[in-house]
């Protein structure tokens, strides 16, 4: 941890101000305060009740099999995660319900019922089956933010074929590597989607994938844009002319709880993505008692906005899953926030009299930098909550989506969790918790989390470490796909008996937790994860690079944000002219326009130890413009200034 964060935690740690719930809220809460007590005294049977909410078609004969790593919750019970979605609600009365209110970027709108949701999954089923998929093949989902998306994953869940969407951020050779790590049969995908006003194409990406992928041999392609794409018979189907001829109704099957749901890719420390995967029964318990109860669902009134990408967990536990499972009514937007103009979010809410926001802090801190007239300009008084996730919320921004979005007046649940664990784990109960600006404050009820020093030991109030979870959770990944020894490796080998997490965590004066950041090598980077060794990789990859080393600098915006310090061969006057732009053109064709780095700075050198290791704190040192600790280990010290020299005068700098 650097002292830059040390000095804004202390700060954090000096955060007197306190928001108790709202009264009315608390009244009628989902979650009332025995809860806490109830879970602790018998956790496995408190997840046991949550579990019993949902339908199962065979019980569960022993609650939890726990043989670290590997988990099974709710052993030998069955049931079908699509039925529990979509059927059930509406063999319940409540096929009229709205499951989503869709509205595309150009503005073209679309209201589903949970009745018009369950044709479109029975009709999108029938057409994976007459296709050919089945049982355990995996399909990858390639998709802009519109209602197809959730229609194929839930067909795919109905079969008991394993999902896994990819970001449609990502590139053609991200979407490769992952189609190829997991063995995937089948593609949906669209002929592309609208951002920032314009469609953008996504069939090309796949066409290009595909070329090295033999062992797919459908793609079903979704038309959303009407751009003109590539076409190979035999392989391509029109989603529209295949799914529109299919039946109304599918009798769907029961899998195991323990029956691979989805695989969802993502950084580690090292340069090639993992495949978390999911079951079924633990993580849909898991996700749909957090949902009921961190966002106080009121499945007739309230009117959910998850504001993420289903190509990332976000999308998957709280616009898919959770909502569904709870008969919740969800908008789903497909665009950027200022597309076409700064005030969209404010007029969807409007619109739509949305009760509950979950977004990202990096979205909350664009806005405060947009100004406090662009949501004042609207009625958003219909919201009564408001969530954050993905990294770290800022006191300040924390303040901001208090006062200019939530009106004084909405609790704010600060909700940590990973893609691995499922579901949120650490977050305020909304009717309950007396909020802390910037606090997670505390486990999840059934969660068991604890902050540890280095020896592995509990640290005091006021002290901080390390976060673990101290025992299995029903959304728990169940491991890394095709990698078992990686599985054990990563997560349960640095404190033994205890889940890692890879994050910083103190607990304060009063026990609750805040949450740092990440203590490895993954970047924070406006709420998306990007390994900074897979960065490296990518720059390595250009054939004028010679050496790479990157570091998440801090940003007022973004969290952190990639800076690169590159070597190219045959040093830097010589180099043939390779252009930064071109560098970080090139991130983006391997990885993806994410992971494109804010600077790049061409040296001569990187600064190394004398064993031959890059000394990557002292280039973060560089990066964020700090004092230059120790440089005594540097083989070489006058490099490193070298370096600051060059980065000081904008050498390499972009944008
Ligand atoms: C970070 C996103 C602080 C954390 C759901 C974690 C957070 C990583 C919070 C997981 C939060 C997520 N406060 N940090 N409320 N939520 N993080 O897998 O570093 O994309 O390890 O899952 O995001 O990112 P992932």
């Amino acid at each position: 941890m650097g002292d830059e964060t040390q000095q804004a935690l202390s700060a954090l740690l000096h955060e007197r101000r306190r928001f108790g719930p709202p009264e009315e809220l608390a009244a009628r809460a989902n979650a009332q305060p025995g809860i806490y007590d109830e879970a602790a005294a018998d956790r496995l049977g408190w997840w046991a009740a949550q579990a019993a909410q949902l339908q199962w078609d065979e019980p569960w004969s022993e609650v939890l099999s726990w043989h670290l790593p590997d988990a099974r919750w709710f052993v030998g019970g069955k049931l079908n995660v699509a039925v529990n979605c979509v059927d059930r609600h509406v063999a319940a009365g409540h096929g009229d319900r709205v499951a989503f209110h869709w509205e595309g970027e150009p503005g073209d709108r679309l209201t589903i019922s949970y009745a018009e949701l369950q044709r479109l999954v029975c009709k999108a089923a029938n057409a994976l089956t007459e296709l050919g998929v089945r049982e355990d093949d995996k399909v990858a989902i390639y998709m802009p933010m519109i209602p197809e998306t959730v229609v194929a994953m839930l067909a795919c869940a109905r079969l008991g074929a394993p999902h896994v969407v990819v970001f449609g951020g990502f590139s053609a050779e991200s979407l490769r590597g992952r189609i190829l790590d997991c063995e995937a049969t089948t593609v949906i995908t669209a002929d592309g989607g609208f951002r920032r006003g314009a469609a953008s194409a996504l069939k090309p990406a796949v066409d290009e994938a595909l070329e090295q992928c033999p062992a797919v041999s459908r793609v079903l392609v979704v038309r959303r844009t009407g751009q003109a794409t590539g076409w190979t018979e035999g392989r391509d189907h029109w989603w529209h002319e295949v799914v529109n001829r299919q039946p109304e109704t599918h009798q769907a099957r029961s899998f195991d709880a323990e029956h691979v749901l989805y695989i969802m890719y993502t950084s580690g420390t090292t340069a090639k993505p993992k495949g978390i995967f999911h079951t079924s029964g633990g993580y849909l318990t898991h996700v749909t008692a957090t949902h009921r109860l961190i966002f106080d669902i009121k499945p007739e009134n309230d009117v959910f906005w998850t504001a993420a990408d289903i190509g990332w967990v976000t999308g998957h536990s709280y616009i898919v899953y959770g909502p569904l499972a709870n008969g919740t009514t969800s908008v789903i937007y497909e665009g950027t926030p200022d597309t076409p103009t700064r005030e969209r979010w404010w007029e969807i809410i409007e619109r739509y009299q949305v009760t509950i926001l979950y977004t990202a802090p990096t979205t909350i801190r664009t806005f405060m930098k947009w100004g406090d007239d662009l949501p004042g300009r609207h009625d958003l008084s219909s919201l009564r909550l408001l969530g954050s996730v993905g990294e770290p919320i800022n006191p300040e921004a924390w303040m901001w989506y208090r006062a200019h979005i939530g009106g004084d007046r909405c609790p704010i649940v600060d909700t940590w969790w990973q893609t691995e664990t499922g579901g949120v784990m650490i977050s305020p109960l909304p009717g309950i918790t007396a909020t802390k600006p910037g606090a997670a404050m505390r486990p999840f009820p059934g969660v068991e989390a604890e902050v540890v020093d280095n020896e592995g030991k509990a640290v005091g109030n006021g002290e901080g470490g390390y976060l673990v979870l101290s025992s299995p959770w029903p959304g728990m990944l169940r491991g890394i796909w095709g990698d078992p020894a990686r599985f054990a490796e990563t997560y349960w080998s640095r404190f033994p008996g205890s889940y890692f997490a890879g994050d910083g965590a103190k607990k304060d004066e009063d026990g609750d937790l805040w949450l740092l950041g990440r203590v490895d090598d993954v970047m924070n980077v406006s709420g998306h994860r990007i390994s900074t060794t897979e960065v490296e990789h990518a720059l390595v990859d250009h054939p004028a690079v010679a050496e790479a080393a990157v570091v998440g600098a801090s940003d007022p915006t973004t969290v952190q944000a990639i800076v690169a310090f590159v070597t190219v061969k045959g040093g830097v006057d010589e180099s043939g002219g390779v252009g930064v732009e071109e560098l970080r053109e090139h991130v983006a064709a391997v990885i993806g326009p994410i992971a494109k780095p804010r600077q790049i700075l061409l040296t001569p050198e990187l600064p190394k130890t004398r064993s031959g290791k890059i000394m990557r704190r002292l280039l973060r040192d560089v990066a964020e413009n700090r004092d230059l600790g120790d440089v005594t280990t540097l083989l070489d010290p006058t490099v490193v200034n070298a370096i600051r020299e060059r980065m000081g005068a904008g050498a390499g700098e972009d944008d």
